[in-house]
């Protein structure tokens, strides 16, 4: 047969191959795949490999069958000759799923999530992860190890940059916004499959010293930290990752009740899970393995699909699987997780990246502008004696200052690995752009980074102000403060920035305070020497116009904190949904420097809370304030007693009883009076994003269904328990009146 017959017929075959390929379900591709696989082939697509560059010897392990996954590499061509070593010369050509941590963007960078939780935006939120899907598939990034959907009660840990703060409903509805945000309404090649880490309590870190161990029981996990993990199970996320901490002893690699028993058992999860980096491996350390060997078995066991860089998996799967430690059956259905999630993305058919189309995805007009409205809804406006915003007519000189005025690497925050600094808009320059015609800019940084002490620095920044009408300084936290490992057990503002605001809030001008900053920080000096302050999580790559915008009045503040902010360190951990206890704060205790001298064994309120710190934070959670002042009706809902199956239509008035138009985050809490187990003072249950014009009054309605109340009690079922109910709708956590029903 001559060699173009050849030629033609295996053309042929191959095409029908791929076009019967093509037309079998999803199981049925993977069950054919899975049929061929070696034992080495199977245990290749276990492993993910960190590459940095084109590394010949990776590629000819991807040759081999030996890896199913790289991370850190995101240079197109470099891809491309990795994945054109998997598809076109291996035996069976699996493509690789290539990953990267696109956290809060890929190039045009968002706010760090901590940030966009402080939106209370989840379409906004969804927004910008299609935004980084789009802009991170180009450059052949098909996996990302986001969302992190750690509850963080905790600001001295560093990774609370990185989640959705303190409530588990905020943080489900974060995470499943990212997830669809990143997956997309449809699977296509601008999909980026979710990875919804880190499974589980990471965040419970003692001490909010990261990696440290946790003790979390079975029902906190259930009713405050597992949530928003089955949310976004349910909502399609593809992948999870597990976290590196031990909870009440188990590390959560090796646990098999998270993710055989409840991620697979009871959710019906069908993605599959990667470890977090060497977590595996570091089952070692934790003292639960002899060695890797043993902690690969324990991991695989308890549901670990692929290994992140401990080398478990491909050292020791094949002499486990042999010594039966391993079953065939579970090798096989973890093959089948990982081969599932690459026929799902499409992998087979678009394996490879359009090198020619890469650049021109990045920072386009719509994601600078997705990125700036991220930015203005992060700020959260916490005190303000006026000052803002700006009155334009009066303000004819400015005096920009502060260290973070001109950070354009800090000013992108943690966790940000691609996003470029030079296409960073700072305060500074979205001053001098936007403002510049009308007003003078005088800038004078002070410090030069927020570690620095510089009192010459400083002098200058105050014989400036006195040229100055108001003085906009820029404050916070380098990104490197924040995010892993980086945790603090000091929380205020670092180097000599709050020698700065009191010197220049000692010259007598206005001082206006933006910080921007990873975690809450402790503000009782900031407030007492500023006249306004705007925080900012950092607010990413569009942080400066919408800064500045926000400052002078082209723009309205709407963020809410997505996490209290404590009088001190010394209150942590302080959140707003804890339990009652049995002597609950009053407000009638007495202080520290109120208890009479010798006052002996005098009683000085006997209830929860701390002689030299009130029992209440600087700031609860889900407050921020506007330039419009809003009023509540107390809330009304429509009967008094509700069934199970019951709807609770509930609603407000909200009137805007100032001079602007302004959008106010409405939130909807319960608390159960009484339950089978304790239950928190309030939950939050819903919350809507309301703008209303000055005067006018709208009626905000809320439909609650009263399966939401259920919570997993002394029996450990999830249930919802008959009783009396509080209902609250208001402006933050710390407010408003309730309304009594009902369950029978
Ligand atoms: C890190 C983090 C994890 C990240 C992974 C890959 O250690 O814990 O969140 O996705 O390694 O970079």
């Amino acid at each position: 047969m001559n060699n173009l017959l050849k030629l033609t017929i295996t053309a042929a075959a191959l095409m029908f191959s791929l076009t019967a390929f093509a037309q079998q379900s999803e199981e049925e591709r993977v069950e054919a795949l899975l049929q061929q696989m070696t034992l080495q082939e199977k245990i290749g697509q276990l492993n993910q490999l960190s590459v940095g560059g084109f590394d010949p010897n990776a590629a000819g392990m991807m040759r081999a069958g030996m890896v199913g996954s790289i991370l850190n590499e995101c240079n197109p061509k470099v891809l491309n000759r990795y994945q054109k070593a998997a598809v076109e010369e291996s035996r069976l050509g699996i493509p690789l799923i290539i990953s990267r941590d696109v956290i809060h963007g890929f190039k045009t960078m968002f706010p760090i999530p901590l940030g966009l939780a402080a939106t209370f935006d989840p379409e906004l939120v969804e927004q910008g992860a299609r935004v980084a899907a789009v802009e991170a598939t180009a450059s052949g990034i098909r996996w990302t190890f986001s969302p992190m959907l750690d509850i963080a009660r905790d600001p001295r840990w560093g990774r609370i940059a990185e989640g959705s703060g303190e409530d588990t409903y905020l943080d489900a509805q974060m995470g499943v916004a990212m997830v669809k945000g990143y997956q997309g309404e449809s699977i296509d090649n601008t999909s980026m499959a979710a990875c919804v880490k880190h499974f589980v309590a990471y965040g419970a870190a003692e001490g909010g010293r990261d990696y440290n161990s946790t003790g979390v029981s079975e029902r906190t996990l259930r009713n405050v930290y597992l949530p928003p993990f089955e949310a976004c199970v349910k909502a399609g996320a593809m992948t999870l990752m597990t976290s590196f901490n031990d909870n009440d002893g188990i590390p959560s690699t090796g646990n098999g009740f998270l993710v055989n028993d409840v991620l697979r058992g009871e959710w019906g999860f069908d993605g599959f899970v990667v470890s977090d980096w060497a977590s595996i491996y570091e089952m070692v350390n934790h003292g639960f393995a002899e060695d890797n060997k043993r902690a690969g078995e324990l991991a695989f066991n308890a549901g670990v699909d692929m290994d992140m860089m401990s080398y478990s998996y491909i050292s020791h799967m094949e002499e486990l699987i042999n010594e039966g430690k391993v079953s065939m059956e579970t090798l096989d259905n973890a093959v089948r997780n990982i081969l599932r999630i690459k026929v799902r993305l499409g992998l087979f058919e678009n394996p490879y990246i359009d090198e020619s189309k890469v650049e021109s995805t990045f920072y386009s007009a719509e994601a600078l502008e997705a990125a700036r409205k991220s930015a203005v809804e992060s700020a959260v406006l916490l005190t303000n004696n006026g000052v803002l915003p700006l009155n334009k007519s009066k303000v004819k000189t400015v005096l920009v200052t502060g260290p973070m005025a001109d950070a354009p690497h800090d000013q992108l925050g943690t966790w940000t690995f691609d996003g470029d600094p030079a296409h960073t808009v700072t305060p500074l320059k979205a001053i001098r752009d936007l403002y510049g015609k009308d007003v003078k800019v005088i800038y004078e940084p002070g410090l030069t980074f927020t570690r620095e002490f510089n009192e010459n620095g400083i002098a200058k920044a105050v014989k400036a102000a006195k040229k100055a009408d108001v003085i906009l300084a820029f404050m916070g936290e380098e990104a490197i403060m924040s995010g892993e490992a980086h945790c603090l057990t000091d929380i205020t503002l670092k180097g000599d920035q709050r020698k700065m605001i009191e010197a220049l809030h000692a010259t007598g001008k206005p001082v206006v305070v933006n910080i921007m900053a990873g975690r809450p920080l402790e503000l009782d000096f900031e407030i007492a020497h500023s006249d306004a302050i705007l925080y900012s999580f950092h607010p990413g790559t569009m942080g400066g116009p919408a800064i500045t915008q926000l400052i002078f009045g082209d723009e309205t503040p709407s963020g809410k904190t997505p996490i209290t902010f404590p009088k001190n360190v010394g209150q942590i951990p302080i959140y707003y949904n804890h339990n009652m206890t049995g002597r609950p704060y009053n407000g009638t205790e007495t202080m520290l420097y109120d208890i009479p001298l010798r006052a002996g064994q005098t009683s000085l309120g006997n209830t929860s809370y701390w002689l030299d710190t009130t029992f209440e934070p600087e700031f609860p959670f889900g407050y921020g304030l506007t330039y419009t002042t809003f009023e509540y009706s107390e809330p009304s809902i429509e009967m008094t007693e509700y069934g199970a199956g019951d709807v609770i239509h509930a609603c407000v008035t909200l009137k805007n009883t100032g001079k602007s138009e302004a959008t106010e985050v409405v939130q909807l809490y319960v608390r159960d009076m009484v339950g089978s187990v304790t239950r928190p003072v309030k939950e939050l249950k819903g919350f809507q994003r309301v703008t209303v014009a000055p005067g006018e009054s709208v009626t905000v309605r809320f439909e609650l269904p009263v399966q939401d109340l259920a919570f997993y009690g002394i029996d450990m079922v999830k249930k919802v328990e008959p009783g009396k109910f509080r209902l609250w709708i208001a402006g933050d956590s710390a407010s408003g009146k309730p309304v009594e029903f009902e369950v029978k």
